[in-house]
């Protein structure tokens, strides 16, 4: 079973800082006591997580990571979904993010696009922006599955 949870700004993070260390080299740290973390667990063993603050008039995600033998099973865009959806509770007016250039599609398939107003040099991670008026978080668009129980009517 794939489960969510959150870890408000300023508490502990927990394993969400532990599947950060992993996959990224670097855990705890001084952003997430401004930052609400969301750690995804598969079948009750911690597998993704990321967070998400307010800074410079912006929500900024960051940190998305999936522990490597648990990727291209969904989680990466559950963990990018979750943290898209708490945006939104927030009202957030623009949402922010920098991407390694080789993760830049993952990125895009949820609207994001890089800033033009922020260039960046080559290889350097690529600033994205996200108005928060464009989130959308319907994951029934674009699939073609006819028998899917979750399928309106036309
Ligand atoms: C990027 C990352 C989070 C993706 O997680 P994942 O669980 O493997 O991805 P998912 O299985 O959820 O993939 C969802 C979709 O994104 C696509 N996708 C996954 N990684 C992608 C990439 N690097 N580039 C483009 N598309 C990608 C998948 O093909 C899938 O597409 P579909 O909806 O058409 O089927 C994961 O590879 C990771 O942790 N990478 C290292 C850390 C990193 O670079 N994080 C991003 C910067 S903060």
């Amino acid at each position: 079973m794939v489960q969510g949870k959150w870890f408000a700004p300023g508490t502990n993070p927990g394993a969400a800082a532990g599947v950060r260390q992993e996959v990224f080299g670097f855990g705890q740290d001084a952003l997430d006591s401004m930052s609400w973390n969301v750690l995804v667990y598969q079948d009750d063993v911690p597998a993704a997580s990321g967070r998400i603050w307010w800074q410079d008039g912006a929500y900024r995600l960051g940190d998305i990571g999936v522990l490597p033998a648990m990727r291209g099973r969904r989680l990466g865009d559950l963990t990018f979904r979750l943290l898209l959806f708490k945006a939104q509770e927030h009202f957030a007016r623009e949402v922010r993010l920098a991407a390694p250039p080789e993760v830049l599609g993952f990125f895009t398939r949820l609207g994001f696009r890089p800033d033009p107003f922020s260039p960046h040099g080559e290889g350097a991670p690529v600033e994205m922006v996200l108005p928060g008026a464009q989130i959308d978080l319907d994951s029934c668009k674009n699939c073609d599955r006819v028998s899917c129980p979750s399928r309106k009517p036309d």
